[in-house]
């Protein structure tokens, strides 16, 4: 029985995610299953003659089931959730995607899609033994059109690595994460991922030009167009984008690229309340117009917990709120004028407190690496109990306070921190462990303040399998009734990631 376990690495970016691996030798997290108390579902159990199968279509080498080999694809970035899955499978196209899932609907076995597996809400590892369809080899570039700016590449491309390559050609990918060197562009497309960028290039059903998908029978949904203008009949992408899984495969996609920006700053500012942060925002705006690209907050613990816990540098000093923004310009002198303009007014009028603002690629990187830590910065201090809400601009950072309250010292730290712009913040709450006890006084009570005050309590990071139970918050029936017809009209015995995202009746 494994006890412990060296988790393989599975990023080509020597950023952030690297830096915060903190797999080694650590105890395993509880089964989702019992943690939860989940049931399983009536679906077969893989057999020999079902892995023989696998080996005949795939390969012997792309077939996992040695206990070792599979337990990173059991286990969620986060450490929230653990499966039992006994294979993993390899697929290299999307015949071979198409094959496995018409086999396992056939079978009656459930099957688990799995991208970067950075996903934050459990919904990329199985909860029993599902088995998991991992589309890492679907991960060729097909085209890119430097004109038009369309890009078309298969689902399991590193985001990272499709941003290098466009960027030889003058373009960028239009969404970035801190995941962006594991995550890959059929996971953020499954998940509808917003990340730093969104309020400058919107989100992905925007984006997004065309899917090609494998239904749970097999079928093979080819919806690749590369017009951005396509108004024959319904549009069948939307289906799969933000769908994390239970309606289709993702296996190709055809992306807008926006124009590589000639000129990029990054200010980063200390504030002095949330009020601040606000008004700075309002006036962000005004001052900076076209060329702001982001407009990220994070309050004191966020940006300490990222200084303490991961020993990153903070360029200005200590404040309860910190401010980064981003432009994205075409001409240097004059964004960086604008940016540095914007800065003197409003420290001249006390909003800034203090700042500094950059053009350079190593200092922009410090700054930007100080905000994209945050995410994991905690995982080595306790268990990290995560929220990723949107809520109306005034009430933004009410449950901040609110949370620290009501559980005192039984919280090693909570914070703060999010896309201003998108009016989604991040809570992350560090308790030394978890207890359900701890649990039961966070949830539902946190969905319950969110939907009183008329957010929606997943934001970006989906529903997956931590949430279904919670979905009313954001949904009323009459929207759920149509979801559950949509699932049993595209799978209809259920196989496709079940027990994520709706809740059962
Ligand atoms: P996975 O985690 O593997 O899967 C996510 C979901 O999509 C699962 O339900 C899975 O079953 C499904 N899925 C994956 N691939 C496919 C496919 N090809 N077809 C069908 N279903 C599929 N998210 C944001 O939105 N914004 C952020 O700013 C952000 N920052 C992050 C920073 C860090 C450090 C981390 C660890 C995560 C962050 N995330 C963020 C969450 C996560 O990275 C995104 O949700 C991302 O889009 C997931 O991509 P992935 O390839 O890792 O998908
Ligand atoms: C972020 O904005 O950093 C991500 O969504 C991840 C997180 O919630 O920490
Ligand atoms: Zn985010």
């Amino acid at each position: 029985m494994l006890k412990s376990v060296v988790f393989l690495l599975r990023c080509n970016s020597n950023r952030i995610i690297r830096d915060q691996v903190r797999y080694a030798s650590q105890a395993l997290p509880q089964l989702s299953s019992e943690k939860y108390n989940v049931k399983r579902k009536q679906f077969g159990t893989v057999q020999e003659s079902d892995i023989n199968y696998f080996k005949s279509i795939l390969s012997e080498e792309r077939v996992l089931t040695d206990e070792n080999d599979v337990l990173p694809f059991n286990i969620d970035w986060i450490k929230n959730c653990r499966g039992q899955s006994k294979v993993v499978l390899k697929p290299r196209s999307t015949e071979e995607v198409s094959k496995i899932v018409k086999y396992c609907n056939d079978k009656h076995l459930a099957v688990c899609p799995q991208g970067g597996n950075t996903g934050l809400v459990g919904g990329s590892v199985p909860v029993f033994d599902e088995v998991v369809l991992c589309l890492g080899l679907l991960n060729k570039i097909i085209s890119l059109d430097e004109i038009s700016g369309v890009l078309i590449c298969e689902a399991g491309c590193i985001l990272e690595s499709l941003d290098t390559c466009v960027r030889e050609r003058n373009l960028i990918m239009p969404l970035d994460l801190g995941a962006k060197g594991t995550c890959q562009i059929g996971g953020n497309a499954s998940t509808n991922a917003g990340g730093l960028r969104l309020l400058r290039y919107g989100n992905l059903h925007g984006s997004i030009l065309g899917i090609e998908a494998v239904k749970a029978d097999g079928t093979v949904i080819d919806c690749l167009t590369t017009m951005k203008k396509d108004n024959t009949g319904y549009h069948l992408k939307h289906l799969f984008i933000g769908s994390e899984g239970t309606l289709g495969i993702v296996t190709k996609v055809s992306i807008n690229c926006p124009v590589l920006p000639k000129a990029v700053t990054v200010g980063f500012f200390g504030v002095k309340d949330f009020q601040s942060v606000l008004k700075l925002y309002k006036s962000a705006k005004l001052s900076l117009g076209e060329i702001l690209s982001a407009f990220e907050m994070a309050d004191f613990n966020a940006i300490n917990s990222s200084v303490t816990n991961l020993n990153l540098p903070n360029p200005i000093d200590e404040y309860p709120f910190y401010v980064l923004v981003e432009t994205h310009g075409s001409d240097e002198g004059h964004d960086a004028e604008k940016l540095n303009r914007f800065l003197d007014k409003e420290m001249e009028s006390g909003l800034i407190i203090d700042g500094t603002v950059t053009s350079e690629p190593a200092k922009m990187q410090t700054i930007w690496n100080l905000r994209e830590s945050i995410a994991g910065s905690s995982l080595t201090r306790g268990y990290v109990f995560k929220y990723d809400v949107s809520i109306p601009l005034g009430n933004y950072y009410d449950l901040v306070p609110m949370l620290r309250k009501k559980l005192g010292n039984k919280a090693l730290d909570v914070y703060g921190y999010g896309h201003i712009g998108d009016s989604n913040i991040h809570i992350n709450i560090v308790v030394p462990e978890y207890t359900k006890e701890i649990g039961s006084q966070i949830e539902p009570y946190v969905f319950e303040e969110v939907s009183k005050l008329n957010g929606s309590i997943s934001a970006e990071h989906g529903v997956g399998f931590r949430k279904p139970q919670y979905i009313h918050y954001s949904k009323n029936e009459s929207a759920l009734d149509l979801m559950r017809e949509l699932k049993t009209l595209m799978d209809p015995k259920g196989i496709l990631n079940p027990y994520k995202v709706l809740p059962e009746k």
